[in-house]
């Protein structure tokens, strides 16, 4: 549970797709378990289907597409001014699949989150799917998420959490991602950025330092119905299964 008395940390979140990250976030903190607050969603399409959470929520939302810049620092550049003019201290990506060229005033304070290992299957070209299916290609047994600060690679910064699940033998790439996504990452990113509002994270050359204190409580997300997992192959309840292991999943750190 978060600090009532706390300051927020107001946060600029950025998406370009299905939002699942931003409605788990925006969940998180209506329950009061992170203490941060979402300033602004910036979606780099108006078609971005995540926007919908940001309209429930009753978020100021934005759009900044890449075509109406030239170039890419141009585009960057539209984006921070929009964190900046809505006060954000820290920039969140959710899903946002856009190289961003970071200005000075925001270095150290962009974050982003993997659906693997990193430094496993990551990189230009791995998002979404092809993520897991790489991971399945390579037979790995463990699977699971970063939480990051974003430099100017793609998923090269500094790692601040990482959560791992299990690879089972029949799964899918779907069945991976749904894994990952609601085992692993609906905890590790409200974790992380609950982290950062208390002021614990230092960072030290490419080692992302966490202070002593308690491990941040965040529930395991309602699993939504139409999980594509409901039923493997072989017939097992792999919902139940998903369920039953968030319950057990490993401490965060
Ligand atoms: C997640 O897999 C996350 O790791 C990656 O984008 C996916 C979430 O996208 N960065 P969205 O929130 O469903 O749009």
């Amino acid at each position: 549970m978060s600090n009532e008395t706390r300051k927020k940390l107001p946060l600029a979140v950025l998406i370009s797709g299905t939002g699942r990250s931003l409605k788990n976030l925006i969940e998180k903190i209506q329950r009061n378990e992170i203490d941060c607050e979402i300033k602004v969603v910036i979606a780099s399409s108006k078609t971005a289907r995540g926007i919908q959470y940001a309209e429930k929520a009753v978020i100021p939302i934005e759009i900044v597409e890449r075509a109406n810049y030239e170039t890419s620092e141009g585009f960057s550049e539209a984006v921070f001014q929009e964190c900046t003019r809505y006060g954000a201290e820290y920039v969140v990506m959710a899903g946002y699949l856009k190289l961003l060229h970071i200005p000075d005033s925001f270095r150290g304070r962009v974050i982003n989150i993997h659906p693997s290992l990193i430094p496993s299957f990551c990189g230009k070209g791995f998002y979404g799917h092809r993520v897991h299916e790489a991971a399945l290609d390579y037979g790995v047994k463990v699977s699971g998420c970063t939480v990051h600060f974003v430099d100017n690679e793609y998923d090269g910064g500094p790692v601040i959490l990482q959560k791992v699940v299990p690879v089972l033998e029949d799964d899918t790439p779907q069945t991976l991602n749904d894994r990952v996504f609601y085992q692993a990452e609906c905890v590790a990113y409200p974790a992380a950025l609950q982290l950062l509002a208390e002021g614990r994270v230092s960072v030290r050359g490419r080692k992302v330092l966490i202070a002593p204190g308690m491990e941040p409580v965040i529930t395991p997300p309602v699993l939504p119905d139409d999980l594509a997992l409901k039923t493997s192959s072989t017939g097992d309840d792999k919902s139940e299964y998903l369920q039953t292991s968030i319950r057990e999943a490993p401490r965060l750190f």
